[in-house]
């Protein structure tokens, strides 16, 4: 079990939500990606009215991490609306898994009390590889 604030990463993953752009589902995310040296990267849904193009916050996090650089991760909080426990979709969770191995801690809910942590492998089994 790494050694980290889980309520920091939880409330930065709460912070992104409220830029969650998602007029068509309603439904608000928020992420926030906590890398090896520290810095919390975050993200939130950014939909798209040809439904395709949608963004998840996970990958939106993503991107802006390994963007500037970051290749390393120690836990990721995702949270959905508050009653939930939202979990990646599929995609983001084969995302996740290209810069990560299945030690990589995810916390899962809808707020800074609320929530499940688990890890990669436990959501993503025999995740592909090349
Ligand atoms: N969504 C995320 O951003 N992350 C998840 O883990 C699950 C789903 C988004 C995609 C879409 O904008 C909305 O939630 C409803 O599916």
């Amino acid at each position: 079990m790494a050694d980290f604030d889980r309520k920091t990463l939880l409330r930065a993953a709460m912070k992104a939500r409220e830029f969650s752009y998602s007029p068509y589902s309603q439904f608000k995310v928020g992420a926030a990606l906590l890398s090896a040296d520290g810095t919390i990267y975050t993200g939130c849904n950014i939909e798209n009215s040809a439904y395709s193009p949608s963004l998840c916050a996970e990958r939106c996090a993503v991107a802006k991490a390994v963007s500037e650089g970051a290749r390393e991760f120690i836990a990721i909080a995702v949270v959905g609306p508050e009653d939930s426990e939202t979990t990646p979709c599929g995609v983001c969770r084969q995302v996740l898994y290209e810069f990560c191995d299945e030690s990589l801690i995810i916390l899962c809910g809808g707020t800074d009390t609320h929530y499940t942590e688990m890890t990669l492998g436990d959501l993503l089994p025999k995740g592909f590889r090349l």
